[in-house]
This record gives C-alpha cells, sequence and structure tokens, in this order.
C-alpha cells in the first residue's frame, strides 16, 4: 500500500515518519521548497521530543522520500492548514482545496483520500465532493474520501500518535477498512468508526468544549482576582467533585487548534450560538486582562516604566517552538493599540528574532528587567528558579513554587 502525506507540518511530518516506519512506502509533500530542501537535507522543521530519533528510523527504513507533487498512492492523507477568515469566522478552504486538486490530478482509481487537517463540519460534502465529481471521478465509486480528524497535542505528539483513539469518519465500510490497516501499523489507540459528518462535528465539538471549559475558568480567575481569592486552590478543591473537572484558567488561548476551531461554529451558526462565541471572546481578551494586571502591579511595586518590565515566553505552550496565535503575540497587538513599547521579551525556545527587543540572553535579559511576567511554564523556567527568586514576579501560568508572587 502506498501512501502520500500531503502537509508536513506539525501533523503531516510525525504522521508520515511512523507510516514509513511501520513499513508502508510514503511520499511526504509540501508546497513549501525550504521545507522539502530541509527534510531532504535529513534536518527537522520544528522540534518535537522523540522527533530526531523516528525521522532517523524513518529515514533508515528506505520507505520514506519527499516530492514537491502528489504521486499515484492507495491513501492520500492530507494534513495542510485550515484557518478562519477572521471576519466572517469561516474556515478558509484555500489549502484544503489546493491539496485536493493536486491529489486528484494523479489518484489511481479506488485511492482513499483522508482529510486530517480540521475542518468545519459539512466541508467536505460542501467543497471537497464537487471538486471530486468536477475532477469527473464519482465519490464511493472510483475515489473515496474520509475524514481522519488529529488530536495529538504537540509536547507529546509521538505518544499521542502511537495511543490516542482516533476517529474514522467514512462513507463505505471498504474505506474504513483499508484505513484501519494503515493506522492500526503505527496507533495501539481504539478505532471509532463513523459517518464523515459526524467526525467533522465532533473533532470541531472536542476543541469547542476545551475552549468554553478554560473561559469559565479564566472567568473564575478574574472573579478571584477581584475577591482577593485563590483560583487554583478554588479549582484543585473543586475538581475533587467526581463529576467536576474545571481546565487553568491562563493568559490566553493559542496554538491552531482551540484558538480556531471554535470559530468554524460561529461563522456556520451565527443564529445559534452564543456560550461558543462568548468563550472565544473572554479567552481572546485575556492578553488585555494581563496588561490591565500589570499595570495595576506596577503601580503597586512603584515601577514606572514598561522598559522595566520582561515577558518570558513567546510560544503558545510550555515547550514546543509554535508561536501561532501565541498570548505573548495578542498582548504585543493589544500594546501597540495602547502605544506602550520598550517591553523586553525572552523565550528560551525561540532562537529566531521575531519581536522587538527579545533577548537571547537569559541573564542578559533579567538584568534589564524588575518585573518578569510569566506568560508560559517552559522546563527551563522551573530549572531557573534560583535565578529569578528577586525578581518582582507575575505568573499568569501559576508554574512558579515562590512566596509573594502575583497571580493571573
Ligand atoms: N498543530 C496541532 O497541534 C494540530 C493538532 C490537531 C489538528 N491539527 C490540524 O491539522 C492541520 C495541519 O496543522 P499543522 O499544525 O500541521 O499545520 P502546519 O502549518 O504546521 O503545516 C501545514 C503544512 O502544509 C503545507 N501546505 C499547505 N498547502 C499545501 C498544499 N496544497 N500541498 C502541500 N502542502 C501544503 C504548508 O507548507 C505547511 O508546511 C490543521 O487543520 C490543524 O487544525 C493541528
Amino acid at each position: 500500500m502506498k501512501i502520500n502525506v500531503i502537509g508536513l507540518g506539525y501533523i503531516g511530518l510525525p504522521t508520515a515518519l511512523c507510516i514509513a516506519v511501520s513499513g508502508f512506502p510514503v511520499v511526504g509533500i509540501d508546497k513549501k521548497k525550504e521545507v522539502l530542501d530541509t527534510l531532504m537535507e535529513g534536518k527537522l522543521t520544528f522540534k518535537e521530543a522523540g522527533l530526531e530519533e523516528l525521522f532517523t528510523q524513518a529515514r533508515e527504513s528506505g520507505n520514506l522520500s519527499f516530492a514537491a507533487r502528489c504521486t499515484a498512492a492507495d491513501i492520500y492523507i492530507v494534513a495542510v492548514p485550515t484557518p478562519y477568515i477572521r471576519i466572517t469566522k469561516e474556515i478558509e478552504t484555500t489549502y484544503i482545496v489546493g491539496a485536493v486538486k493536486d491529489i486528484l490530478a494523479v489518484a489511481p482509481e479506488g485511492a482513499v483520500i483522508a482529510i486530517e487537517s480540521t475542518v468545519s463540519p459539512g466541508t467536505i460534502a460542501k467543497y471537497i465532493v464537487p471538486l471530486t465529481e468536477a475532477a469527473g471521478r464519482v465519490c464511493g465509486n472510483d475515489i473515496y474520501l474520509a475524514h481522519v480528524p488529529e488530536r495529538i497535542i504537540p509536547g507529546n505528539m509521538l505518544y499521542e500518535l502511537k495511543h490516542n483513539s482516533r476517529t474514522l469518519g467514512v462513507a463505505e465500510p471498504e474505506t474504513a477498512d483499508k484505513l484501519m490497516q494503515l493506522y492500526r501499523s503505527f496507533c495501539k489507540g481504539e478505532m471509532v468508526v463513523t459517518d464523515i459528518e459526524t467526525a467533522e462535528m465532533a473533532k470541531v465539538v472536542e476543541n469547542t468544549y476545551r475552549d468554553i471549559n478554560i473561559a469559565f475558568a479564566n472567568e473564575l480567575a478574574k472573579m478571584c482576582s477581584r475577591a482577593n481569592l485563590d483560583v487554583y486552590e478554588i479549582i484543585r478543591v473543586a475538581n475533587r467533585h467526581p463529576r467536576v473537572n474545571i481546565l487553568a484558567p491562563g493568559p490566553g488561548v493559542g496554538g491552531h487548534c482551540i484558538s480556531v476551531d471554535p470559530w468554524f461554529l460561529v461563522g456556520d451558526y451565527p443564529d445559534i450560538v452564543n456560550i461558543i462565541r462568548q468563550a472565544r471572546v473572554i479567552n481572546d481578551g485575556m492578553p488585555e486582562y494581563v496588561l490591565e494586571r500589570i499595570s495595576n502591579i506596577m503601580k503597586k511595586e512603584g515601577i514606572k516604566d514598561i522598559s522595566e518590565v520582561g515577558f518570558y515566553g513567546l510560544t503558545y505552550k510550555e515547550d514546543v517552538d509554535d508561536i501561532r496565535e501565541s498570548p505573548t503575540l495578542q498582548l504585543i497587538q493589544c500594546m501597540e493599540r495602547h502605544l506602550s513599547f520598550g517591553a523586553k521579551f525572552y523565550d528560551p525556545v525561540i532562537t529566531k528574532a521575531i519581536v522587538d527587543n527579545q533577548y537571547t540572553d537569559f541573564m542578559q535579559f533579567l538584568g534589564d528587567i524588575r518585573l518578569l511576567v510569566i506568560m508560559v511554564g517552559h522546563q527551563h523556567i522551573q530549572d531557573n528558579i534560583n535565578k529569578i527568586a528577586h525578581h518582582i514576579i507575575y505568573d499568569t501560568r501559576n508554574c512558579i513554587p515562590l512566596n509573594h508572587i502575583h497571580k493571573l
């Protein structure tokens, strides 16, 4: 069975490597020349625990190759970006439509196109089926469509690729059989077979559920801050209830999933959604809230200038190098709106310069600031607690076990 994986980013690359190591010949396809060039040189395009070793194994297996265009294959796995349109909040289909057009130009009869990208419910019926038919192919006859959404979390991707339960959204049982043969080769998790529309909605619902739960935790954090209560202690106690599981509050929600997918539902059902839209608004408002808290802390601690404030962490979560939609970047945009410039930034994981006043030396960064704002709980900060003990600290992630620090 020959496989193509289209889109070699955070999802497509580890998936392609797992498939190669499992014994199937796989061609990794990406539109970006620099991605292909880097991978063909034997270098990785992003950091992830265990990925180097998996890449070496995949290359040594002889099953892995890379190309700019799709080739003839039995299964095509599509893992391209699916952002939302900022104004309408609907899915932006350019990447997924482009990928499927490339596939249809070469796919042999009987091939399966498995969309792993997260899509708004109904996307496959609305955009992919007509594309297939326009190419003179008949779905369920000479080409088979499926939705196999991905759930892995950056930072623990390789474990989760092997152990998570997978949804196989299909229109015919034989498509499920083919996909099962492939995914079973590297995934020990439960395979849940359903129809395509249910798989689409279930995936978006999973991330929306988390977004709403985080928004609840964030609202709780704001109430507790005003009432001078410890939100973390309250969540710890409340979560002892056997049917309560409140997630952690934080400085905002980032990444390519939780901060994006709920918008699809807002875009598609504007007259129905209420709680989903409000959760997005609450979570997107957290960077602004953090700025207000900083302003109060500065007054309380006698800090006069924003240039004495340093933000630790640019990524959207700890120990990954993904900065998409990160709360710190959202916060910088808020600062620019308020015309407050001069704050300093440091992230041990991000070595490229991406913002003004970004330091590469941690000690120099600490030396130039008085108030340290922890935006991301990288392992690095836990390992350097002794170096920050004399700073004024605002810990938005509840990751610093020191007394006298300001919390969210
Ligand atoms: N990153 C995550 O944690 C995560 C988790 C679950 C699901 N997802 C979903 O997986 C999908 C991919 O996300 P990602 O984070 O891997 O994205 P990414 O931006 O890291 O990678 C996507 C890759 O696709 C390439 N690409 C775009 N159009 C192409 C085309 N027509 N042909 C070939 N290559 C093309 C891009 O150059 C890029 O390298 C998205 O729908 C996302 O919502 C992501």
